[in-house]
């Protein structure tokens, strides 16, 4: 059978969409998640952006062994520098270089001839060649591109190295039809095609990025790009579980396979759900809450009859077990750290006893103890090993009645180490928490988003907040906080906002010292 490549930009393409920024912690645990999802390549990041990007690919390159790593370049020298400067530490160095192919963006964005643009393609391939065993190279807009000129840069575009040719919609324009014609057409006007693997890349502007990605595959495409949960700039990529999914059931169709393991699925899309803050649709394929919940009286009595009649996949495929409770209130140290374990986290013995000692109270207060709930508590602790807490809630108390004005007093850890109290009202409970804690951060809070949403199923389920703003006029940050009560999530999550950005700040201080 035919394999396909699974390529996986979530930390660069999905990283891009607004209000998502992961730290380097994130993206660590992220890229540890994608390479037992089993994507057989992963783009890291854009290490020519930031000083802070690059350091995060170069950890991911060195971590990362059973993933090909790789980052994005424009076709400029001092890109792919930085990028070598990231991936040499990887097992098998890999480069994205990509330059416009479309007669808008030749004339508008980069204002050079077609000529001049193959030339800078070439020149940037082979300069790449000299560091890199494997070069991907991208025709950007490649679908609003002339395709005889396609062919034609391709065609050079191979001459001068790539071993990987990526045709991408970027603006998600392509009907599945036209997505597929263009890979036929490169299959047979680009002499030298037989040298590569081609490869898709979807935007989902029109919903149709996993139909345009399946229709690619039909005409030739070796390597299929996308991001977990389908995040992305705009309205995203195309969404990997999706494409999996698709291709494992419909093999009959389709007649290909990947080295995907499927019941990593859920587990990965809730743990860039978790750490993005970017919240999965209800009625999303294959991840959402309802994608395997048949409502209807019709529906359920023939899954009761027969699970075939309405079922195609099933929750386990995906590894969503329908018997999620793991540990009770009576599970011991023990049997928590190898459930840890089981689970692939890697706790020191210092994060393993504060999980446990989070898990405890949990259990106090919480009937059950699911996957989910274990899986919040691990990642959180895996990823607090990692980061500085300036601002850290001590606790919080909210007065609330509908004849009374919302007031909310809470206590906050400062920098310096001591604990200090505020109190507030507000229109409601939540704005009266976040009055209060504006005043101890001293400095201009501008609130974009807060959503609140549970994590699991059930009444007692843990609640967890996000929050998007800005501190002090810099760029949108994302806060997240998880709690039994949403209003302490709700804290939580802005203090974790109000954090990022001040390490955010201190960390460009840092670099602008370092210059
Ligand atoms: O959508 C796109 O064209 C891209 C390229 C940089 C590959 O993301
Ligand atoms: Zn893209």
């Amino acid at each position: 059978m035919r394999k396909i490549d699974i390529f996986d930009t979530t930390l660069r393409d999905g990283e891009q969409s607004a209000g998502i920024n992961l730290n380097t912690a994130e993206k660590l645990e992220i890229a540890k998640q994608l390479e037992r999802f089993g994507v057989d390549v992963m783009e890291a990041g854009f290490p020519a952006a930031s000083p802070g990007d690059l350091d995060a690919v170069r950890q991911i390159a060195s971590t990362i062994k059973h993933s090909s790593v790789t980052g994005l370049a424009r076709s400029v020298k001092s890109d792919i520098d930085a990028a070598w400067e990231a991936l040499k530490v990887a097992e098998c160095p890999r480069l994205h270089v990509f330059i416009a192919t479309s007669p808008i963006h030749m004339t508008y964005k980069l204002k050079q001839t077609p000529e001049q643009v193959v030339e800078t393609a070439v020149e940037s391939i082979k300069y790449a060649k000299q560091f890199f065993p494997i070069v991907q190279w991208s025709a950007e807009d490649a679908f609003r591109s002339d395709p005889a000129f396609l062919a034609h840069i391709v065609e050079q575009a191979i001459k001068a190295g790539a071993s990987v040719i990526n045709l991408p919609d970027t603006v998600g324009y392509a009907t599945p039809h036209e997505y597929g014609a263009m890979f036929k057409y490169m299959k047979e006007n680009v002499p030298n095609v037989e040298q590569v693997k081609l490869s898709s890349h979807c935007h989902n502007d029109l919903g149709m990025a996993v139909a345009n990605t399946l229709a690619a595959i039909e005409n030739g495409a070796d390597q299929v790009e996308g991001t977990i949960n389908g995040i992305g700039e705009r309205a995203g990529n195309a969404a990997l579980e999706e494409v999996g999914v698709a291709l494992y059931t419909r093999k009959d169709a389709y007649n290909v396979e990947t080295n995907l393991t499927l019941n990593e699925i859920k587990r990965t899309s809730q743990l860039v759900s978790q750490l993005t803050g970017m919240v999965i649709q209800a009625n999303k394929a294959v991840v959402g809450k309802n994608a395997f919940a048949h409502e209807s009286g019709i529906h359920q009595d023939g899954v009761l009859k027969e699970p075939t009649t309405y079922e195609i996949i099933t929750p386990e495929l995906i590894g969503e077990t329908s018997n999620n409770l793991v540990l009770g209130k009576h599970s011991g140290r023990h049997a928590f750290h190898e459930r840890a374990k089981e689970m692939g986290f890697l706790l020191d013995k210092e994060a393993l006893n504060e999980a446990f000692k989070e898990f405890k109270q949990l259990a106090d207060r919480k009937k059950e103890i699911t996957k989910e709930d274990l899986w919040t508590i691990l990642t959180h602790q895996q990823l607090k090993a990692e980061e500085t807490a300036i601002y850290e809630l001590e606790s919080i108390q909210v007065q609330y009645g509908t004849e009374h004005i919302p007031t909310a007093t809470v206590q906050v850890k400062i920098p310096e180490g001591t604990v200090v109290e505020d109190a507030c009202t507000g229109a409601g409970s939540v704005e009266a928490i976040f009055n209060a804690l504006e005043r101890i951060v001293d400095g201009k809070v501008n609130l974009l988003d807060y959503r609140v949403s549970s994590i699991g199923k059930g009444r007692d389920a843990l609640g967890e907040a996000v929050v998007n703003l800005t501190f002090n006029h810099t760029e949108e940050l994302t806060g997240r906080g998880t709690a039994q009560d949403v209003l302490e999530a709700s804290a939580k999550a802005y203090l974790n906002a109000i954090n990022r950005s001040l390490l955010q700040k201190q960390m460009e201080e840092l670099v602008k010292s370092s210059v």
